[in-house]
Formats: C-alpha cells, sequence, structure tokens
C-alpha cells in the first residue's frame, strides 16, 4: 500500500484518475454489469442514481421501513417522498407481498436494500416493477458479493448504488461509493452529474454536484476486492459456527441461514430477543462489544417529522428496532471467539 501511495504522490493526480478508471473497470466485472461509476459515498450513489431517472419532487419512491437512514435520506434529498413497505421481521427485507398496495401514480421506483447482507426477493421485485412500469435501484451497501438465484445483489436492477464506507463488507480507507448499471446513456448522466454536471472538460450539461471518488481510495479498494470472497467466506463461515452453537437459546432468533438459491454475505449476524438491553450490558460486561443496526426507526427520527409517520405506523420496523442486535462477525474471527460469545449468550439466558 505504502509503494501505491508514493506512487500516487509522484503521479499528482489525486481524482479520478487511472486508479479509479482500473477500479471501476474492475467492480464491474466483479458485478457482472456493463458500467460502474465510482463516486464519493453510498448516499450520494442512490441520490445521483435516482436523479438519472429524473426522480425528484412530487414522485414518491417505495423504500423499506428498515434499514439505515441514508436509504430514505438520498430519496428525501431529491424532493421525492419515501414511501416505507414494512420488512420481513425474519430475514429484515422489505416484503414483496406489501409493495403493490402502497404503490399510487406518483410511484416512480423501488429502492429494495440487501440489509445486514441478506439478498431481497428480485425476481418478485423486478417483477412488481416491470408490471408496474417502476425503476428499481438496489441499495446493495451492505451485501458485496450476494447473490440471489444465481445472480449478485447490485446487478438486478435498472440502476443500483453501493458503499465503500469503511465498516462495509468492500470498505475503503474512507468514504467511496459506485453506481452500477448496463444502460450507458444513465451510466454517462452519472459520470457528469458526480463532477459538477461536466461531460466534458468545461461543458457542463446538467448540475451535478462533488462526488468523485479519490485516487488513494480507488487503489486501496483494487487491492481488496481480490480479497473480497475469502473475507464474504470467513463471515459466512463464522455465521455457521454461531447458528450451531446457537441452536434454541431462549426466545434468541438467528438470521437466515444460505439456501441453494439465497446466498447471504452476513454484513451484520443480527439475532432478535425480547431481552435484547440486558443481553447486550451482560456481554458488554464480558468485554464482547455489540451494536443495534438500527437503534430508532427513521420515520421515528426528528429529520423526517414532517412524513408525518407516527408511532405505531411501521409496527415492525418499531418491534425490530427493540429487539435487534449484532454479533461480532468480522472476517479473521476465531473459531474459540465466536465460542465465547456464544458459550456467554447461552449463560445469560440459563440465568
Ligand atoms: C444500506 C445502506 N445504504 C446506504 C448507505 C450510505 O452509504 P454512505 O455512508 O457511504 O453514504 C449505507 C451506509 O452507511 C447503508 O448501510
Amino acid at each position: 500500500m505504502a509503494e501505491v501511495f508514493d506512487k500516487i504522490v509522484r503521479q499528482g493526480k489525486f481524482v479520478l484518475g487511472d486508479h479509479v478508471e482500473r477500479f471501476e473497470k474492475e467492480f464491474a466485472v466483479f458485478q457482472k454489469v456493463k458500467h460502474c461509476v465510482s463516486v464519493g459515498n453510498g448516499h450520494d450513489a442512490l441520490w445521483i442514481a435516482l436523479k438519472t431517472y429524473g426522480i425528484g419532487k412530487g414522485d414518491e419512491v417505495i423504500v423499506p421501513s428498515h434499514t439505515c437512514q441514508a436509504t430514505w435520506l438520498a430519496v428525501v434529498n431529491t424532493g421525492a417522498r419515501p414511501v416505507p413497505v414494512e420488512v420481513d421481521p425474519f430475514n429484515y427485507l422489505i416484503n414483496p407481498e406489501l409493495i403493490e398496495r402502497s404503490l399510487s401514480p406518483k410511484t416512480k421506483a423501488i429502492v429494495p436494500v440487501h440489509l445486514y447482507g441478506h439478498p431481497c426477493a428480485m425476481d418478485n421485485i423486478v417483477a412488481i416493477a416491470k408490471n408496474h412500469n417502476l425503476k428499481v435501484i438496489e441499495d446493495n451497501a451492505q451485501a458485496h458479493g450476494a447473490i440471489y438465484k444465481s445472480k449478485q445483489t447490485g446487478s438486478w436492477g435498472d440502476c443500483n448504488a453501493t458503499s465503500f464506507y469503511p465498516t462495509k463488507n468492500l470498505g475503503a480507507l474512507g468514504d467511496g461509493g459506485a453506481i452500477l448499471t448496463n444502460n450507458k446513456k444513465i451510466a454517462d448522466q452519472a459520470r457528469a452529474i458526480r463532477n459538477y454536471g461536466s461531460v466534458k472538460k468545461d461543458i457542463h450539461t446538467v448540475q451535478g454536484i462533488n462526488s468523485r471518488l479519490d485516487e488513494l481510495q480507488a487503489a486501496l479498494l483494487s487491492i481488496k476486492l481480490k480479497r473480497l470472497k475469502s473475507w464474504n467466506d470467513q463471515r459466512i463461515q463464522n455465521a455457521k459456527i454461531y447458528c450451531k452453537l446457537l441452536p434454541n437459546v431462549g426466545d434468541l432468533q438467528l438470521p437466515p441461514q444460505p439456501s441453494a438459491s439465497v446466498k447471504p454475505v452476513f454484513h451484520q449476524f443480527v439475532i432478535q430477543t425480547r431481552s435484547r438491553n440486558e443481553l447486550r450490558k451482560y456481554l458488554a460486561k464480558k468485554g464482547i462489544e455489540t451494536a443495534i443496526h438500527y437503534p430508532m426507526p427513521v420515520h421515528q427520527q426528528k429529520a423526517y417529522d414532517f412524513l408525518k409517520y407516527k408511532k405505531g405506523s411501521l409496527p415492525i420496523a418499531e418491534r425490530l428496532s427493540e429487539t435487534i442486535l449484532s454479533l461480532p462477525v468480522w472476517p479473521g474471527m476465531k473459531f474459540d471467539e465466536i465460542e465465547f460469545v456464544s458459550d456467554e449468550i447461552q449463560t445469560f439466558f440459563r440465568r
């Protein structure tokens, strides 16, 4: 990495240079899509993807009720209204059976989120979108490498967005993101929007923003992309061990395991229990760090008051925010460490 850093400093091209171009090509190949347009972060990737379809004021966009708030924010920042659809409480993903009843003449797109590394039912979602002439923009920030029915997440939609925030399965040294599409016109437009709306130097056809990836991030991402499969395999293996060590414990609900057609990449290993807060405190005392993704549903955040979703309006998202807990699942975690966490959870429920 030090060599790459030296080379970039000597070259003196720090943003949108050869390393960015190379990474875009490599990531497009990895995702099996024609075009990858790197951007500054995952929020901008979603925002730009929506903008390339002209989505904005007066439009509605279907989003999951339970997600990272950036999914909703990107929609709000276009001027459109996010319309939440409840998730399935067992896999945390938008429930395709509930989508159609939330559509209106204003609906323009569906943004499924492959939360925690679990793939959404993309065949159903794409079919609904086709029937109603809607765009699908996948939020694949948490699921690099996940597969649904032999096809990678982030390659099903019309135009897809991802994040390379450092904690992601493929994470940079700072912020980063990308847009993926098979549509050249959309890719060209995204390329312009990320760089002040510039199609070529000093020619600005649209009002864009500054959301560019820098050379250092791109160089690191190229190096890390080669290791992504192995890191994902380790996460999958860790999840398998947890599930083996934690069968029928208290009211603990474990995440879905891989099947022949659905292959998650366990960005997070999320369990559910009514004793979540007590369990979290107990584990912290034993030196085990856990997290909550996310402790407050988006519709209850003050920033989204204007959408006027009252407490109780999205009961699944609200309940999940009180019961979910993310256990450590990082690649490189040793069997003994997973066993220690599992043993402590067993002890907690035996007390
Ligand atoms: C599901 C999801 N969508 C969007 C984002 C936004 O990505 P970023 O933080 O790079 O803007 C994130 C990451 O934080 C995320 O987890």
